[in-house]
Formats: structure tokens, C-alpha cells, sequence
């Protein structure tokens, strides 16, 4: 095709995904994609997952509590592993046949550093340490919370996550809101996670909940979409979850504090029983609940209104103080009332119910909803669009502090919540000290840029449609933009030239 550039114009640097080779995301002999979870009590538990070839079909973790003399080992106890065969080398995607090893500590000292090992008896990873939570504590601690990490994983997650790392090196777990990967069962998709988190993945306790791209359909011929088939291999996570449920809907108890993990692809009644029960039940001073689908939408054209009307209602009447949830590629914090009569009419700032996020960290974006949380009971105090997020969350006696940074390290968001007797929690914004708020049209762009004037005339051709995708492509077979643009349910997709002329 011949290209007819003017004198002078640049073309947009174009996007290319990096090719990996299948060998890239094979399994060795040696251990990898090793993962740290706690139990129920993170107090006298944790786990640990790794996997190898399927040569390894006997594996085994040591763990000891860790001094700073190196022979620390000789106090080492081994535990046999229990090995689960990962046969998908039939599953789109996946093609691959591993072996995984998983093992519980358990009767382990609270407040205790431990130093842990794994691998077949002769191949060994390296020690790794972490902190068993204290008994009965109400001193400070923090974790980390992130949205979906989804996309560009390796490219973009990466700088992210080792990024909170600095941030919060003393963080005690890491909530993964669902998508963590865009295509279920995909081999490499999962590589990418664990390398771009490497040893942190195997020293913070990762506690994950699927989200909607955690379920696809096994192959052309599935009717339904099942959950990632590496999921309950690569993971070991409480099973304490309603039936059916395990280890995708579960729950922990970290000090004065009680997260519910919740799976928002499935079941909803089921699980609506179960966590009223969890939260009639306990009396730990802080409630924070996560799961994937928000109940207040970040982004255009998204609403779970039913997964909302079966939980809000159990939210509001036990109080529940934070929610954390991904899948809108975007930012969004507020709060509701936590009772209506409550308010009387008053300003509106003064809600102080549930606090409500929705964060992204993976590279790919959404635009806002355009009018904040209108129509929601609930009012949306500070957002973001075209920015990777991650949370840093601290809880000390009756107070808990929320930091929201960007990937580069900058405070994007930040309140404290105090509880206080027979009252809603107190509700402090701290944002006076972030960052002006973060826009597509103030940051660099998302989509490819058009030539001036093209997109102005591309609207006036199309009324009533808005642009919704541009993307410069430059390879053998076209050189040119991919235009989309949508007018509700209508979608139009456009070639154009270098130039931005409609090609047909
Ligand atoms: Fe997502
Ligand atoms: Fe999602």
C-alpha cells in the first residue's frame, strides 16, 4: 500500500505486544510461581504453593523460625507436600501438564518471623521469610490492596507492584480484587503475574478472589465458563468458604480485623447467607469485604444492580466499614448513609456509612461514569481515570488509614476512618495532600492520537456518535488508524488512512 505522509507529520509511535516464546512459561524441575497464604488465623498459619514439571511428583517444605545465624535450619521441621497433577494440556491456552505442591503450617508462633523452603528434598528454593500475625493485638498494621491487574501484566504490573513494595515493605498480605489475568486459563498470562511479583508473591500473603476474567469456557464446544483451571491448583487458600465456594469465597481474621473475600461471579444467595452469618457472628472491631463487580459502578455502561440489592442491605445493617472492588479499569471512592433517617437532610459530606473503592492496577483503562454515583445512594468523593493504582491500608486500635498511590509513588487518595461507640465511623479526608485529580485529557493519552482536525470531522459526519477507540497500527498489511465509534448500542469501525481519510 502506498503511504502518502506530509512533509514533516509524525506518525504515533506504535503499540507491539511482546512476543514470549512457550518455553518462556514452562515448568523446571526446580520450584517457581511459589505463593504464600495465610489461614483462617494468621496468627498459627499460613500456606504454600509452588509448582514443578511433573517429574517432581514428591515435594516437600521446610520451615523454621529464622535468626540471623545462618544455620537457623538446623531447628528446620520438613513437611511432605500434598502434590496435585495439572493435566490442561488439552485447554486453550493453557497447554501445559505440571505438577503443584502445596503445603499448610500450622501451630505456628504468633508474632513470630519464620523462614521457610521448598522444593523436592535435593532442588531447593531459596529461604523465605514472613511474620505470622500477633494474637489478640490491636497495634498497627498495614496491607496492601490492589484492583485488576488484568493486562500488559509483566509490561506494566511489574513497576507496580515492586512499587508498593517500597511503599509498604512491612505489609502483611496483599488483596488481589479479582482479574487478575484477562484470559482464565492462560498459561502465560499466569507466568507474567508471577514473575512481575516474583519473590514478593512468596513473602506477602497473597489473598486473591476471582473476578469475571477468572471464568471462561474451557473450549469452542463449553456452554458454561468455568473457573481458571490453575486457580485451586496454584493457590491454597482458607477453605472455610460456603460449599462449592472454596477457596474463591473465604475469610481471615488479622488481628481486630475480619476480611471476607467474596466471589461475585456465582451463587450470589448462597453467599449472602453466609456472610450475614460471618458478620452476625464476629466481634472484631473492623469488617472490610472484597470481591470483583462493584456495587457502585466506576464506568460508563456498567451496573450490578442485583449483585448490589443482595449485599448493600447486609453491608448497611452490620456496618461493614470498607469495600474493596476492581473491574472498572478506573478509580472511584465514597461513601453511603449508613441510615437514612440519620441524615435528615443534611450535607450531603457528612455520610459516614461504608466506604466504597473501585482501583485498577493492570494498564488497561476505562473512562468515568459521567455523572459521579448519581442515581446511587451514595456519593462519590474522589476518582481517577488512566492511572495504575495501588492501596496502602493501616489499621491501629480504632483507627484505620487509607492511602491510595500511584505507580509512581505519588499519594492519589487518602482518609482515615475512627470508630467511635453506638456511632458511625468518623470519616477524615486526607486528600488535601494528594496529587490534583488525574483525567484521560490530562494525562498522556490512552488511545492513539488522530492528526488534528480528524476527529471533529469524524463526529460531524457521525452525529450523535462518540469516538471510542483509536489505534495507530504500522505492519506489513495496513498502516493507518482503527477507529471506533459508538452511538449506544450502534457501533461503527473505521480504517483511515495516515492522513485520518475514511478508507472503505
Ligand atoms: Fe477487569
Ligand atoms: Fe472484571
Amino acid at each position: 500500500m502506498a503511504i502518502n505522509i506530509a512533509l514533516g507529520q509524525q506518525l504515533p509511535r506504535t503499540y507491539k505486544a511482546p512476543e514470549f516464546d512457550l518455553e518462556w512459561r514452562k515448568p523446571t524441575d526446580h520450584p517457581d510461581r511459589i505463593v504464600l497464604s495465610y489461614g483462617e488465623d494468621p496468627a498459627t498459619s499460613a500456606s504454600v504453593t509452588w509448582r514443578t514439571t511433573s517429574e517432581i511428583d514428591t515435594a516437600y517444605a521446610e520451615i523454621a523460625i529464622a535468626t540471623a545465624a545462618p544455620k537457623f535450619w538446623r531447628n528446620a521441621k520438613t513437611i511432605k507436600a500434598i502434590t496435585t497433577r495439572f493435566d490442561a494440556l488439552g485447554i486453550d491456552g493453557a497447554e501445559v501438564l505440571s505438577n503443584h505442591h502445596s503445603v499448610w503450617f500450622t501451630d505456628l508462633k504468633s508474632d513470630t518471623t519464620y523462614a521457610y523452603r521448598v522444593g523436592d528434598g535435593k532442588r531447593w528454593s531459596e529461604w523465605i521469610q514472613f511474620k505470622t500475625a500477633p494474637k489478640e493485638s490491636k497495634d498497627k498494621f498495614s496491607f496492601l490492596y490492589v484492583g485488576d491487574t488484568q493486562n500488559f501484566i509483566l509490561e506494566l504490573w511489574s513497576r507496580l507492584i515492586r512499587e508498593s513494595y517500597k511503599k509498604a515493605p512491612d505489609a502483611k498480605f496483599i488483596v488481589h480484587a479479582g482479574d487478575l489475568v484477562n484470559n482464565a486459563h492462560n498459561e502465560q498470562q499466569w507466568q507474567e503475574w508471577f514473575d512481575a511479583g516474583g519473590w514478593i508473591h512468596a513473602s506477602i500473603g497473597a489473598f486473591p478472589i476471582p473476578g469475571n476474567h477468572e471464568y471462561q469456557n474451557l473450549g469452542p464446544e463449553a456452554s458454561e465458563r468455568s473457573l481458571s483451571v490453575q486457580w485451586k491448583h496454584q493457590f491454597t487458600l482458607p477453605e472455610n468458604g460456603p460449599e462449592g465456594l472454596e477457596e474463591t469465597a473465604y475469610y481471615m481474621d488479622y488481628q481486630n480485623m475480619r476480611i471476607i473475600g467474596l466471589n461475585s461471579n456465582v451463587d450470589h444467595g448462597k453467599q449472602a447467607k453466609w456472610v450475614e452469618k460471618l458478620l452476625s457472628e464476629t466481634d472484631k472491631d473492623w469488617i472490610i469485604v472484597t470481591f470483583h463487580h462493584p456495587l457502585f459502578s466506576a464506568s460508563d455502561g456498567r451496573d450490578n444492580k442485583e449483585w448490589r440489592e443482595v449485599m448493600k442491605p447486609i453491608f448497611d445493617t452490620y456496618g461493614v466499614d470498607l469495600v474493596l472492588q476492581g473491574h472498572d479499569h478506573s478509580y472511584a471512592r465514597g461513601r453511603v448513609s449508613p441510615d437514612e433517617n440519620v441524615l435528615d437532610g443534611v450535607n450531603l459530606r457528612d455520610k459516614t456509612g461504608t466506604v466504597y473503592v473501585v482501583s485498577v492496577s493492570g494498564g488497561k483503562m476505562y473512562g468515568l461514569r459521567k455523572n459521579a454515583w448519581e442515581g446511587y445512594d451514595a456519593e462519590r468523593d474522589r476518582a481517577a481515570e488512566n492511572t495504575q493504582l495501588f492501596q496502602v491500608i493501616s489499621i491501629e486500635d480504632n483507627r484505620l488509614s487509607f492511602e491510595s498511590y500511584t505507580a509512581v509513588g505519588e499519594l492519589y487518595d487518602a482518609f482515615e476512618l475512627i470508630k467511635r461507640t453506638g456511632l458511625p465511623n468518623e470519616f477524615i479526608d486526607r486528600s488535601d495532600k494528594a496529587i490534583a485529580e488525574r483525567r484521560f485529557y490530562n494525562t498522556i493519552p490512552y488511545e492513539d492520537p488522530l492528526p488534528e482536525g480528524v476527529e471533529q470531522s469524524l463526529l460531524s459526519k457521525y452525529p450523535g456518535f462518540e469516538l471510542k477507540g483509536v489505534r495507530f497500527v504500522n505492519d506489513k498489511e495496513f498502516t493507518g488508524y482503527k477507529v471506533r465509534l459508538d452511538k449506544g448500542e450502534e457501533r461503527k469501525e473505521l480504517s483511515l488512512d495516515v492522513n485520518g481519510k475514511i478508507l472503505d
